[in-house]
């Protein structure tokens, strides 16, 4: 499956897809990676994996709908059949949404619906969680509002400190995502409405 990534920032879970595709065999081919914000360290990696790259900064655009829609314009040239958000920073408008012709997935620092948005770890303990964690999802024209497809549960420590429970969810989302996305692509979800049932792994 030919799969976009967009991403505005580190792209530490670029990275957990790139290295599940070379090494645990994911089955998605990176086709492209795009951002809105130039030279990010996301698109750094991608170069460094061979893979073409694209961005798509806000103000080189006169408003968001031409800048998304110059994002389609890329997928559709790419052949994409699946975009993986990872650390993308903005909310895709409605159109986009509705005019993707393929599944959007996005991972979240968070267990949603709680603390939906930015700063979801700063969320978490300002509200005093003693629980948190990370969700995978698809997109639809919410804010971190779409169908539920994998979460996980991590906790919140005494003394935790923003950066640190942002650092202990971090490493449950490397895991999380490529098996969401592994799930997703060999059909073992099945949906119906928002409910999304994650079918049995066969036993080999
Ligand atoms: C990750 O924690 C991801 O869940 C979060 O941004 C971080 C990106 O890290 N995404 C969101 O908050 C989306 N609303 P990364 O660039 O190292 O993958």
């Amino acid at each position: 499956m030919r799969a976009a990534v967009l991403a505005s920032g580190r792209g530490s879970n670029l990275q957990a897809i790139l290295d599940a595709c070379s090494k645990d065999g994911l089955p998605i081919e990176i086709v492209g990676v795009g951002s809105d914000q130039p030279g990010t360290v996301a698109l750094k990696r991608a170069l460094v994996a061979g893979i073409p790259t694209r961005v798509f900064q806000l103000s080189d655009y006169p408003h968001r709908q031409a800048q998304e829609e110059d994002m389609l314009i890329w997928m559709r040239e790419n052949r994409v059949e699946l975009l993986l958000l990872a650390g993308y920073m903005k909310v895709l408008g409605p159109r986009f949404i509705r005019q993707a012709n393929f599944p959007v997935m996005n991972i979240h620092p968070s267990l949603l619906p709680a603390f939906a948005g930015l700063h979801a770890q700063r969320q978490a303990l300002e509200y005093g969680v003693k629980v948190s964690g990370c969700t995978v999802h698809l997109v639809d024209e919410g804010l971190d509002s779409g169908p539920i497809i994998l979460q996980e549960a991590v906790p919140v420590l005494a003394g935790d400190t923003e950066e640190s429970l942002a650092q202990r969810i971090l490493e449950v989302e490397h895991r999380l995502y490529p098996e969401a996305i592994r799930r997703l692509v060999l059909g073992k979800v099945e949906r119906t409405g928002r409910r999304v049932q994650i079918l049995q792994q066969e036993v080999i």
